[in-house]
């Protein structure tokens, strides 16, 4: 695996840091990338029989900094999927370590950060990537499935396949039959659900007359000829022959196109798939397992998805089914409202502000999910704990190629409002006063205008 030598080193201090430890606590982020990241560390733990303990929390900043490091009974405490950002906000104790793939601030605490080394962590490696490699430098190579789900789980596959270091990750799973890799038509449910059910779901890409149309689906399928039934199941797209994908595909891309989108947009509808061939139902596929684990953070049930990552196929798997079918009506619901509302607009940003009607966790996956719709930077607000509001913010890679870094422009507007912030380039999120949501917005609009046009001059 191609690793620049001093992160070989990082690797191996984090390594020994867990080694020597007795007691250890992990601090994670509530996403799949953070649960997967704990679901791996904790593996470790508990296979070297160390007494741990895990929390998983939305966000590390001010609030909770002094709250979490207070006291700190642990002789390591290990922070995954977070802490980069805010890395010199921290305090200098002796025993505190971060993996994390967030745009880093350097700080005398040790950090494995894939962005010191030269490597994208936007894009090449995910924080359960890195926790695999310190897993693996212990000799725990069967971990790797859970760097993949990370990684899917961040959309590092969203240029339909993994790059970089999570494609060296992905190769050494393949070897040791961890996972298959296809490629295929990258809709979600391939493995669970009806054809037509997923069809409907699919928002990235925006299906036109498919996505939320139950309806719809099923006339497209009728229209292209493809069965909804065959006897008394319901056709999966695993189910489908290569003639009958091929229909598919092709009727998306024209139903796409037909309606002004471009083929270049359509393009995210096929790549690379990953299949978990010991796991069964929505844990074979990497992209359900992930949403799995999304869900399971999101709803307030983390130490559920953890269980889930570290093993758990009987109690926390079924519990966290049900908990991913309140999830998916929770967004839906979130969806059809701001559909009947509509999004503002402010220059090149679309916004909309849910106050206490979406719950805080939420506001970063509808917001997600509605930039399916071609929209440019959409920033999505929502009403959170102790008088503060949570704020995510996504764009295209369009955009940042342009030369927009939302988690630099967002940290930026969230500073300038009394708040804090980051991310990724495409991706970011926020925690500001309420009451200033307006003011973030007018920050955020020029600071992205100056970004491009910094670029442009
Ligand atoms: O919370 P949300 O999903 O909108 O965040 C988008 C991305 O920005 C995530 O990867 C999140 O971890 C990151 N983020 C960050 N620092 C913050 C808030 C969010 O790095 N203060």
């Amino acid at each position: 695996m191609k690793i620049p030598s001093e992160m070989s080193e990082r690797i191996k201090e984090l390594a020994e840091a867990i080694s020597e430890a007795e007691r250890v606590r992990v601090i994670t982020h509530i996403d799949a990338d953070g649960l997967s990241s704990a679901g791996i560390i904790c593996s470790i733990l508990h296979k070297e029989e160390k007494q741990f303990s895990v929390k998983a929390i939305k966000q590390l900043d001010k609030d909770n900094i002094s709250e979490l490091f207070s006291n700190m009974r642990s002789d390591l405490l290990i922070l995954t999927d977070l802490g980069s950002g805010q890395a010199d906000k921290l305090p200098k104790n002796k025993g505190v370590c971060i993996i994390d793939h967030h745009q880093p601030v350097s700080s005398e605490i040790l950090q494995l950060n894939p962005h010191f080394f030269g490597i994208d962590g936007s894009r090449e490696v995910s924080s359960s990537g890195l926790c695999y490699l310190v897993a693996r430098e212990m000799g725990y190579r069967d971990l790797s499935p859970l760097a993949i789900v990370g990684a899917v789980g961040d959309n590092q596959d969203s240029r339909g396949e993994l790059l970089g270091l999570n494609k060296e990750i992905l190769k050494e799973a393949e070897k040791e039959g961890l996972v298959i890799v296809e490629k295929d038509i990258r809709i979600f449910g391939r493995q669970t659900r009806p054809l037509f059910k997923a069809l409907e779901y699919t928002t990235n890409p925006y299906l036109p007359g498919i996505s939320g149309s139950e309806r719809g689906a099923i006339e497209f399928l009728e229209e292209i000829g493809v069965p909804l039934k065959r006897g008394d199941k319901w056709v999966r797209l695993v189910d489908l022959t290569e003639e009958e994908k091929k229909k598919v595909l092709t009727g998306l891309v024209m139903r796409i196109v037909k309606t002004g989108g471009s083929v270049e947009s359509a393009k995210v509808l096929v790549g690379e798939v990953y299949t978990f061939p010991a796991e069964k139902g929505m844990l074979r596929d990497a992209k359900e397992y992930s949403t799995l684990l999304n869900a399971c953070g999101r709803r307030g049930f983390p130490g559920v998805g953890i269980a889930v990552a570290m093993g758990d196929r009987n109690e926390n798997l079924r519990k966290a089914e049900s908990i991913l079918d309140e999830y998916r009506r929770e967004v839906s619901e979130a969806i059809e409202l701001l559909q009947k509302e509509g999004l503002k607009e402010k220059g090149i940003l679309k916004y909309f502000l849910a106050g206490d009607r979406i719950r805080d966790t939420v506001i970063g996956t509808v917001t997600s999910m509605l930039m399916g719709r071609r929209e440019e930077v959409l920033v999505g607000m929502a009403n959170s704990e102790n008088g503060k509001v949570k704020v995510s913010a996504r764009t295209t890679r369009e955009l940042t190629n342009k030369g927009v870094n939302l988690g630099i422009a967002l940290r930026r507007a969230a500073e300038s409002v009394g708040g804090d912030g980051g991310g990724h380039s495409v991706a970011a999120g926020a925690k500001i006063p309420r009451g200033r949501e307006m003011d973030l917005i007018e920050f955020l609009e020029k600071e992205i205008e100056r970004q491009v046009n910094e670029i442009d001059g």
